[in-house]
């Protein structure tokens, strides 16, 4: 490298004006890389704001459509489905998870009826579904590994039956995605892809989430199945493992505080990337917002070429309309 030395060297040269800055810019946000999260709750005609989500809400399936619509029309690709199940069908077996009927698999059918070309992504993990609001199938107060992911496999399938395009495991149990992969082989959805939570924290960020499903854990935490926010090697592990496995896309969660290990996931597999931008770190903007604190455009718009500077290729993300509206 050249030494840049003073004054053959004077980087506001290329800082002097938008044209001359955007010609030199090194990354920059497209709408398609966006994934929008949805929160799909029973009824007609309702939606209700996430009162730690200021702006998002969850909507019943017929506005949910209307707002799938207003996604698709801002170019955005993919949207990112979650299911809040009323507490009366909650067990701790996923048996609504299962049901060919259940919310998700009526919503996902819904959106692929009026809207074939989008990207239908459906979360997979027992946390909605849970009485004990864990991630997997709870014995003796632990959450069992291989019980848990065939039953994952079979809510795969379920979602793939459904017409979802996606499957995006979100529980960390070991070996589900060759379990999923396996499963989706034998039943024939050869095209169905894997986005996996591979770096998946047991982070603080997911609270105003919990409130939205109403899905906090009934008792302990979950850093038996979660990372260790002090890991990263350990994340890169996970991410070859899962991609060995069958995932078409990896994915690392939180996204923000995470960002080294989108850097560092990003060189170690030869799959996309992806980061979530999850509901803390939505809030926290918002809330700062809110206060008059920082500039809610600014802070959103900075937060997500972040994401691609640290190589991330899609960003599932509670901003993507309001981005893709700048965009
Ligand atoms: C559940 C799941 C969580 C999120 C996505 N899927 C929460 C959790 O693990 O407790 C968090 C998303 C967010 O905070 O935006 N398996």
């Amino acid at each position: 490298m050249s030494n840049h030395k003073f004054p053959y060297s004077r980087p506001r040269r290329l800082r002097v004006s938008e044209n001359m800055r955007s010609m030199v810019s090194e990354h920059s946000l497209l709408v398609i890389d966006f994934i929008a999260p949805l929160f799909v709750m029973e009824g007609k005609n309702q939606k209700t704001e996430i009162p730690s989500m200021p702006d998002y809400y969850r909507f019943t399936p017929d506005l949910l459509l209307k707002e799938v619509e207003e996604i698709q029309k801002l170019g955005i690709p993919s949207v990112l489905l979650f299911a809040k199940v009323p507490d009366e069908k909650k067990d701790n077996a996923g048996t609504e998870a299962l049901n060919p009927d259940g919310l998700m698999q009526q919503t996902v059918r819904a959106i692929k009826k009026e809207f074939p070309d989008l990207v239908v992504m459906t979360d997979v993990a027992l946390d909605p579904y849970s009485s004990y609001g864990h991630d997997g199938i709870v014995k003796d107060g632990k959450v069992v590994n291989d019980e848990s992911a065939q039953l994952l496999a079979k809510m795969s399938v379920s979602h793939a039956e459904a017409g979802a395009d996606v499957i995006a495991p979100s529980d960390m149990m070991d070996g589900r995605i060759l379990k999923i992969r396996e499963s989706l082989e034998e039943e024939g959805f050869h095209h169905t892809g894997i986005m996996a939570y591979s770096a998946k924290y047991a982070s603080g960020y997911y609270g105003p989430f919990r409130d939205a499903l109403d899905s906090a854990p009934g008792f302990g935490d979950k850093k038996t199945y979660q990372m260790d926010p002090a890991n990263v090697t350990e994340a890169v592990k996970e991410a070859v493992t899962d991609q060995a496995e069958g995932a078409d896309i990896v994915m690392v969660k939180p996204g923000l505080p995470y960002l080294d290990v989108v850097r560092a996931v990003k060189e170690a597999v030869d799959v996309p990337v992806s980061a979530y931008n999850v509901s803390g770190e939505y809030a926290m903007i918002k809330a700062a917002a809110e206060k008059g604190w920082l500039n809610e455009t600014d802070a959103m718009m900075e937060a997500l070429i972040a994401f691609k500077r640290a190589g991330a290729d899609l960003i599932a993300t509670y901003f993507a309309k309001d981005a893709a509206r700048l965009l």
